[in-house]
């Protein structure tokens, strides 16, 4: 595979490219840019940030899960390109010099380089803009003051960096109709969206993984159609672009991707690859089957729909055939009732243990319909259907929700892992519906919400 790039400003063309060296391995070995450091390795830290730009504009991005063939066409920018030619300090690094920002040599250069990065996009959310670079030993308030301080700085030329133009490649196909030519010839592929869970899979479990298929050039993929009668959200669309578009049907779903992971993953990660995975804790699934979401795939030239619920069979095992790809996902436009509640031992950036996301629909005080869905509840996204059956037609009661509560117990039994106790799970899941109840007739339930 051949491609080209952007690094610092200068053209960079590879050919026979290993498709899964990771652009963290290549800065370090390979080029002697060493300034990007290798912390977790697994997307965790930031400690290997970098920006990089394409068509959607600068972004922070972890390199240590970013493979080589995904930077094909884009400019990449590390901790060496943040000052200018002559050695001029960007002004987050002066502001970090002034303010006494700089900690160690570890987690430095990526909280300048995220900061780098927010500050092309004119972001000044720092807090959340910097929850995926971890330090425990310094503090974050001098940084934090560093990046208010550089805010109102113009944007260094030298970092407004432009994609490229890249010739086409038969495994980074451009188009989902590309796309669908080449896994039906190659169906034992690995297909990588943003690589936040395959990424692992090459540093954490060293598995070699031959053919690989780069779905970030299909454009088309990434696509949002939001009309009076749906929303639609290409297999391709980031968690960030994700959030954002969510922000106004289902604040709540919105808010909970503004827990999923960081900046750097949310950038990357894909609301298809959270779908195609298949993975028990996703956060995307429950809410969207909470939302009567219906599941778009493709082989070749035939489409199907299920509804996303059946396509999660059992643990491990999806409704996907070899060569078929996840194109989209949609559901109906509705009046927004969604509430999803992330449990995770930590706020940010952190896995969810229980993932609760109900939807209940109440007229003239009966519940005339429910849909709640659970993440980490079982070996698969899955519905409550015994506590939907136990609420519906029901008064919208306390009593009708205390009734309904042993439900739960048949339901799900769920497991005990190093996220949390059977018990422990079993136990909040019941409390968020308490807690959506509780919230609908106007009770304060979020702790991180102080009022007099
Ligand atoms: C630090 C970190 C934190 C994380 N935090 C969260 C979190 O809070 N919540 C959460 O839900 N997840 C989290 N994840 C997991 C991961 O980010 C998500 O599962 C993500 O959505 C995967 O999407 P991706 O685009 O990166 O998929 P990839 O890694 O590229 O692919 C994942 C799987 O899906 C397949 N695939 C991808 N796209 C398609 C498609 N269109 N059709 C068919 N198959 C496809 C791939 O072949 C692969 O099997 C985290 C990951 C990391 C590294
Ligand atoms: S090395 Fe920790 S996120 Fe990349
Ligand atoms: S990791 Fe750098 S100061 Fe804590």
């Amino acid at each position: 595979m051949k491609i080209t790039f952007l690094l610092n400003g200068e053209t960079v063309e590879l050919a026979d490219v290993d498709p899964t060296a990771t652009l963290l391995d290549w800065l370090r070995e390979d080029r002697g840019l060493t300034g990007t450091k290798e912390g977790c390795n697994e997307g965790d830290c930031g400690a290997c940030t970098v920006m990089v730009t394409d068509e959607g504009g600068a972004k922070a991005l972890n390199s240590c899960i970013l493979f080589l063939p995904q930077l094909h066409g884009k400019a990449v920018r590390t901790v060496e390109g943040a000052s200018g030619p002559n050695g001029e300090a960007h002004p987050v690094q002066q502001a970090m010099i002034d303010l006494h920002g700089s900690q160690c040599g570890f987690c430095t250069p990526g909280f300048v380089m995220s900061m780098v990065a927010s500050h092309a996009n004119g972001a000044t959310d720092h807090d959340t803009q910097l929850a995926g670079n971890l330090c425990r030993c310094t503090g974050y308030a001098p940084i934090i003051r560093a990046a208010q301080a550089a805010e109102d700085q113009p944007v260094p030329v030298w970092v407004k960096d432009k994609p490229v133009t890249a010739q086409a490649s038969p495994m980074l196909p451009g188009s989902s109709d590309e796309l669908a030519k080449v896994y039906a010839k190659n169906p034992d592929a690995t297909l990588v969206a943003g690589a936040t869970d395959v990424g692992l899979w090459v540093t954490k479990q060293l598995r070699d993984l031959d053919p690989v298929i780069f779905l970030n050039r299909c454009e088309d993929l990434k696509q949002i159609t939001i009309t009076k009668d749906e929303a639609r959200f290409g297999a391709m669309v980031d968690m960030n672009r994700m959030g954002e578009a969510l922000a106004d049907l289902h604040p709540s779903y919105a808010e909970m991707i503004r827990r999923y992971a960081s900046v750097q993953v949310r950038h990357a990660a894909t609301v298809g690859g959270n779908i195609a995975n298949g993975s028990p804790i996703g956060d995307n699934p429950p809410a969207l089957i909470a939302l009567d979401a219906t599941l778009h795939l493709r082989k070749g030239d035939v489409r199907r729909s299920l509804p996303l619920e059946e396509f999660f069979l059992d643990y491990g095992k999806q409704d996907r055939a070899p060569g078929e790809f996840v194109e989209a996902v949609s559901f109906p436009r509705q009046a927004d009732r969604l509430k999803a509640y992330k449990l995770s031992k930590r706020f940010d950036q952190d896995i969810s243990a229980v993932c609760g996301c109900f939807n209940i629909t109440v007229t003239d005080g009966v519940v005339a319909d429910a849909r709640i869905a659970f993440g980490g509840m079982a070996g698969i996204p899955k519905r409550a259907s015994n506590v939907e059956a136990a609420l519906t037609g029901k008064p919208w009661t306390r009593e009708t929700v205390q009734a309904a509560i042993p439900a739960f117990d048949s339901d799900f039994t769920p497991m005990t892992d190093m996220r949390a106790s059977a018990t422990y799970r079993l136990e909040t899941a019941k409390a968020m519906l308490e807690r959506y109840f509780l919230e609908d007739q106007g009770e304060l339930t979020n702790v991180l919400e102080v009022s007099a």
